[in-house]
């Protein structure tokens, strides 16, 4: 099968030119002007961006969570992502306590087993790395492909690990090839100022994130970066909201530690005033760490283009309004963390970001596909557009706009974030692997195509 994509504004993380692209089944197999060339499908793409699909390297779904799990599941999930330009998820697979890493990882592949739209992989929760299971690293990063981690220095109870797991993680990791991803913050404290909260009997949603300053996320982020250091292994800060924390990554970059970040759509474009609102609103933002204060914002999108925060990612983590998010009702802390995201990451940050005036086009695609890729080593065969790499590939159309509702999103949640928030840019075609699974906003694929990804080691002292 031979798809030609003509006259498109073909834009990676370094070119912008105009151009056709010929896909041999999967992959790409030439690019050039006005191919003469014959094709069993034309996508005419004039006006219109042709970029490499989305990456999202941090997705939750049907995480377990308070006693509830995530609304959506690799079904639901991956279907939303494709509608917004994502064509590859790396989502969190849980390691539970007593568990092997082999094990969870099964557990995941169960999970996710015949019904991912788009290709996926997993990092992987650890909770438990008592010496005997440090060997199981080497395993999983070179013949599972699975090649990143994620310790918690948050939630207590559930899914925190000291300081030692810590740092024997980003050891084992390192020493293999892997890449640590860092929940960061000092879930000790925060635990306790929690309890206090709720003895005065402060339980509204918005004690949620002021029991989570943003001290707290940049002293877990300065540690993790210590720790690393000490481990002399790379580490990369997920979800980092606040400026604060961001000084930490800053001053470690500057100090030239391979420290790495990524920041996501909520914490550029939400802020703290959503947890004022009327009665248990509030609770829809209830995520980790919290939304903060507005002035956040102007920092996280200067540290995306200065290249102190590498990617945009979602950490898609969705709970319904209705009976999920009110368990917490006379409680916040039984308010499961966590908010939906995965589908509209591109158009936000076009919109903000490149229709905003404050990143490039070739900025945006490295944000929200390259860098993943990169990263997380999956590139070149995805995140950008070259002979020879997967023909993930979105017509994204840069002047349409579209108000974002959850009366008309895919995620399986009753309520969108950024309700009624007017975008421009939307994606309007999505090839995965070749085939187009999103027609003109229609999906066209089949759930379980997509495919797992062992992904490579990360190569950071090359760089
Ligand atoms: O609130 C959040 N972020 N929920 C998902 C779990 C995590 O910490 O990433
Ligand atoms: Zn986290
Ligand atoms: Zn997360």
């Amino acid at each position: 099968m031979k798809t030609l994509i003509k006259n498109g504004n073909i834009v990676t993380a370094v070119d912008n030119y105009v151009g056709d692209i010929l896909i041999d089944d999967e992959t790409i197999s030439l690019i050039g002007r006005r191919l003469d060339v014959q094709a069993d499908r034309v996508i005419d793409a004039s006006d219109k961006l042709v970029i490499p699909g989305g990456i999202d390297p941090h997705t939750h779904m049907e995480l377990p969570f308070g006693g509830t799990f995530a609304s959506d599941d690799f079904r639901t999930g991956t279907i939303a992502a494709a509608h917004g330009g994502t064509t590859t998820i790396i989502d969190f697979a849980v390691q539970y306590k007593g568990e092997s890493l082999a094990q969870a990882l099964d557990h995941w592949h169960r999970k996710a087993e015949g019904k991912p739209a788009i290709d996926y992989s997993f990092h992987l929760i650890i909770t438990d790395l008592p010496d005997e299971r440090l060997p199981e690293f080497k395993r999983v990063i070179h013949d599972d492909g699975v090649t990143s981690f994620k310790p918690f220095m948050a939630y207590p109870g559930a899914f925190l690990v000291d300081d030692g797991t810590i740092f024997k993680a980003l050891s084992a990791a390192g020493e293999a090839g892997g890449l640590v991803c860092m929940h960061a913050e000092n879930g000790i404290v925060i635990n306790e100022m929690i309890k206090r909260a709720l003895a005065e009997g402060k339980t509204a949603p918005k004690y949620h994130a002021l029991t989570r300053p943003t001290k707290a996320e940049a002293e877990g982020t300065a540690r993790a970066i210590a720790i690393a250091e000490m481990a002399g292994a790379p580490v990369y800060i997920v979800h980092l909201s606040c400026h604060d924390a961001l000084l930490k990554v800053k001053e470690a970059r500057d100090m030239g530690l391979p420290a790495y970040a990524e920041t996501c759509p909520q914490y550029l474009f939400l802020d703290y005033t959503r947890y004022e609102q009327e009665g248990f609103e509030g609770a829809k933002y209830v995520m980790t760490p919290p939304l903060r204060e507005k002035w956040h914002q102007d920092e996280l999108w200067k540290g995306l283009r200065m290249d102190d925060l590498q990617v945009v990612s979602t950490d898609h983590c969705p709970f319904c309004f209705k009976e999920q998010k009110e368990l917490g009702k006379d409680d916040f802390s039984k308010i499961p963390n966590g908010g939906p995201g995965v589908e509209h990451r591109l158009s936000l940050i076009y919109n903000g970001g490149v229709a905003g005036g404050r990143i490039s086009l070739n900025r945006f695609v490295e944000l929200v596909s390259t860098a993943p890729a990169k990263l997380f080593g999956l590139f070149p065969k995805k995140g950008t557009i070259a002979v020879g790499s997967d023909a993930d590939i979105v017509i994204f159309d840069p002047k349409a706009e579209m108000t974002i509702s959850a009366g008309t999103h895919h995620m399986n949640v009753d309520y969108n974030a950024y309700e009624g928030m007017r975008v421009k840019g939307v994606t309007e075609t999505v090839l995965s692997r070749g085939k187009v699974i999103i027609d003109n906003g229609e999906y066209r694929g089949t759930p379980g195509e997509g495919r797992f990804l062992k992904r490579s080691t990360f190569g950071w002292k090359s760089w």
